[in-house]
């Protein structure tokens, strides 16, 4: 079925998931982004609804519709991602599924950048703000179970690993996303979720799969504690 169901392992509590890319302007038509579908976050979203979650997606620009049953919550830069996210905690669970830019320009133009004698414009690039991370690092209002994900080009298992740690989040789900590999974009996910006491390597499933596969799962880990 789709959507909300009225009674399933995750009746009762609110999950917050995040997903797709972040744009960051650089003046009225131009933005630095990324080549996320949005689509794996999007399927945990749907899959948590299915097992009984309120459920709040915080989205970037993606081409895909809204999952039934789910708040969704349009948004196009990372600092309007993490307001966003803020306002919609407290949640039991929480799932960073995004590909947020890790920079934005250092000051937007307000007209059209122009072509000009003085060649290419030198752009200037902050950071922003590492949602994951400031939120599982919060000490009140922490979701009891915070789940990041690391794409990576290499050992998905060694970097992903050093990630739950930086990050403070208590699952890592990892991908290899080399472009050989041909994930990035595709409608399949070959994961390694990494927790603190082990890795499980799941095989190559339908984003859809893997999205049950990890609600089910989180659904078990937060079992019958307090629910938000
Ligand atoms: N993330 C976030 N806010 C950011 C950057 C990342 O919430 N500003 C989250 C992502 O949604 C993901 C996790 O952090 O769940 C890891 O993102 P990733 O880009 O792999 O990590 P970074 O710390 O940005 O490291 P790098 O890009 O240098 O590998
Ligand atoms: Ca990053």
């Amino acid at each position: 079925e789709d959507g909300a169901s009225s009674s399933g392992p995750l009746t009762g509590r609110h999950v917050l998931v995040t997903a797709g890319p972040t744009y960051e302007p650089l003046d009225p038509v131009r933005f630095i982004g990324n080549r996320s579908s949005g689509k794996q976050g999007y399927a945990i979203a749907a899959a948590a609804a299915r097992l009984g979650a309120r459920v709040t997606l915080v989205a970037g620009p993606t081409a895909l519709p809204d999952p039934k049953g789910v708040a969704t919550v349009h948004v196009e830069t990372a600092r309007e991602m993490f307001d966003a996210v803020d306002a919609a905690l407290p949640a039991d669970i929480a799932v960073f599924a995004a590909a947020v830019a890790d920079w934005r320009a250092a000051s937007v133009e307000p007209e059209k950048i122009k072509k000009g004698e003085d060649g290419p414009p030198q752009l200037r690039l902050v950071e922003n703000p590492d949602i994951l991370k400031t939120i599982a690092s919060r000490g009140f209002g922490r979701p009891p179970l915070v789940i990041g994900f690391a794409a990576e080009t290499g050992n998905a298992v060694a970097l992903g690993s050093k990630k739950l740690a930086s990050k403070g989040a208590d699952w890592i789900v990892a991908n290899d996303v080399s472009p050989e590999r041909g994930i990035f974009g595709g409608d399949h996910n070959e994961v390694h979720v990494i927790r603190r006491d082990g890795v499980e390597s799941w095989p190559a499933l339908s984003k859809e799969d893997v999205a049950l596969r990890l609600m089910r799962a989180a659904a078990e880990h937060v079992g019958a504690s307090h629910r938000n």
